[in-house]
């Protein structure tokens, strides 16, 4: 029992992909938000990541997930479970069968802006979970948290880390609007990666095989079929750096050469100099007290905190609470 629906569709797309790009790149420093890395092959290339051995986020928060799971479905007793930049939904099963077991869950509606990282979740979940009703929405959790079903007992996951890829502003945003949609009592389950050694985490975003470089570079060539640009991707360096003061990892692609870019459908020349970047995705490593005030500020109580034996990972379960 499958059904999709879709907020966005190739013009949509289009469009904000158009105004993304005119204001990152017009400006200086130059920069790109990091939802445009995830076409069919950028969703591709971010599996292969988390299953690379320096990729440690997903390994743990699955590791995690394995010891609570049923916890968690005890705690929520939730009967539909929403599941915020899906992907592949993998580690989500053990969540599905967790609260299936507990005879709670009734739908699972996974949202992700990726379209065929969605369809194909979809159907791998509709055949593992012939019971379930899965309802698949193509949509951008910036934008459309409103067309999430209504009801009462969700549970909105919002796995992997994501929820590090938004800047400060943009994470408030996020969690103010999400609390704004769910109703009292309701629950966020969230994975956040936490602040670590430099040295586990750079490998982390710049793996010896290149994958996470080819992921970085993908950026380009989704502008240049989207927007008839004329980028090499091979002419930018993958750079991750760690940025002590705000404590995120920083992908940048950084110009071999002096170079210029044409971006036909925007009528837009770019010129770059030999070493200048593009700072493509900021990946927030989180503290406890941090994240506990974050979400307290936006209507949030945190219920339980787990993580893993290193505390590498952690894995939140809030409440929605009066605000
Ligand atoms: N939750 C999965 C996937 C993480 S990768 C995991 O833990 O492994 C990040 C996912 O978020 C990608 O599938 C990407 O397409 C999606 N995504 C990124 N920005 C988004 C946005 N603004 N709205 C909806 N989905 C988004
Ligand atoms: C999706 N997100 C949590 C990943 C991260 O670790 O920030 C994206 C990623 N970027 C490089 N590698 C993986």
């Amino acid at each position: 029992m499958a059904s999709m629906e879709k907020y966005l569709d190739e013009r949509d797309l289009a469009r904000s992909l158009r105004d993304d790009v005119r204001a990152g790149l017009s400006g200086t420093p130059k920069t790109l938000p990091p939802k445009w890395f995830y076409d069919g092959r950028g969703s591709t290339l971010f599996e292969e990541i988390t299953r690379l051995p320096e990729y440690y986020p997903t390994r743990t928060e699955r590791a995690v997930l394995v010891e609570h799971a049923p916890e968690i479905a005890r705690l929520a007793e939730a009967k539909t479970l929403v599941e915020l930049g899906s992907g592949s939904s993998e580690k989500t099963r053990l969540l599905l069968d967790a609260m299936l077991e507990r005879g709670t869950l009734g739908r699972f509606v996974p949202l992700d802006v990726s379209e065929p990282a969605l369809v194909a979740a979809v159907a791998a979940l509709t055949a593992a979970y012939p019971g379930l009703a899965i309802s698949g929405v193509v949509g951008d959790y910036t934008r459309h948290l409103r067309h999430l079903p209504d009801g009462d007992h969700r549970m909105v996951a919002f796995l992997g880390g994501t929820i590090g890829n938004m800047v400060p502003g943009e994470r408030a945003a996020f969690l103010t609007d999400l609390r704004s949609v769910l109703h009292e009592g309701e629950w966020l389950l969230l994975g956040a990666d936490l602040v670590k050694d430099p040295a586990v985490l750079l490998p982390a975003y710049d793996d010896a095989a290149g994958v996470t470089a080819e992921f970085n570079r993908n950026v380009l060539r989704v502008i240049n079929r989207a927007l008839a640009a004329d980028f090499t991707p091979g002419a930018f360096d993958h750079v991750a750096a760690w940025n002590p003061s705000h404590e995120w990892i920083e992908m940048r692609l950084r110009s071999l050469r002096p170079q210029r870019v044409h971006i036909r459908d925007l009528s837009l020349d770019l010129s770059f100099t030999e070493g200048e970047e593009i700072r493509t995705e900021i990946s927030t490593k989180f503290r406890r007290v941090g994240l506990t005030a974050e979400l307290e500020s936006a209507g949030f109580a945190i219920r339980h905190w787990w993580t893993d034996p290193r505390s590498w990972f952690a894995l939140t379960l809030a409440q929605a609470v009066h605000p």
